[in-house]
């Protein structure tokens, strides 16, 4: 007997790209895997009653989600309770270091924590996004300098986007992926 795809949704929100770029890397990887996947942003999400997963992940912006994101899960709440929720944050919090930054950075902000209360996700993950220079004050220069960070540019760690989805993919029941998922 033939058995029916996992389907999977993969919802974001962005202001700048890098959080769409790994909403496609996690999909990608997931169809790799025989998912079928359906990517998104918040305002074309699909209904979800027809998932077995549902994957929400947002930018950071002034330590809360992307407006379209927190009134998604607000808005959507009883659905996602039902529902296999997995959800991540892009922002700099993982990218801090030193002690004042890892401690930081380990830190859930409150609008976020909130949020994730209210979905009761199987796991909530902050990964490192992308952060210019050029774009940036020299007053949040000075504080992104003292809570330990320094690097600028494309902070993303593909191998750790990677291996939260496979912990999606196994807890989903999905079979190894051949060959590692290319990072855009
Ligand atoms: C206006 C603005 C506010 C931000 N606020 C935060 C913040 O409060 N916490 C954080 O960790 N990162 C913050 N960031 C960094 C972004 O989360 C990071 O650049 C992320 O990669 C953006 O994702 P996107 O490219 O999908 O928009 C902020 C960036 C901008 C432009």
């Amino acid at each position: 007997m033939e058995t029916k795809p996992t389907r999977i949704a993969v919802i974001y929100a962005t202001a700048q790209g890098s959080t769409r770029d790994i909403a496609e890397f996690i999909a990608a990887d997931l169809t790799e895997r025989g998912a079928t996947v359906e990517l998104s942003d918040f305002e074309h999400a699909p209904d979800l009653s027809r998932f077995d997963g549902v994957i929400l992940g947002s930018a950071v912006h002034n330590r809360d989600f992307l407006p379209a994101a927190a009134a998604y899960i607000r808005a959507h709440r009883d659905e996602l309770r039902r529902s296999d929720v997995w959800m991540f944050s892009v922002g700099l919090g993982p990218a801090l270091r030193g002690p004042i930054g890892r401690r930081i950075g380990a830190t859930v902000p409150k609008k976020i924590a909130a949020l994730c209360k209210t979905v009761c996700p199987w796991d909530f993950r902050p990964f490192a996004g992308h952060y210019e220079r050029i774009n940036v004050s020299l007053q949040a220069r000075l504080l992104y300098r003292l809570m330990g960070g320094g690097r600028y540019g494309d902070l993303r760690n593909w191998h750790a986007i990677r291996t939260w989805s496979t912990m999606i993919a196994q807890s989903l029941g999905l079979p190894s992926a051949n060959a590692a998922t290319v990072h855009p």
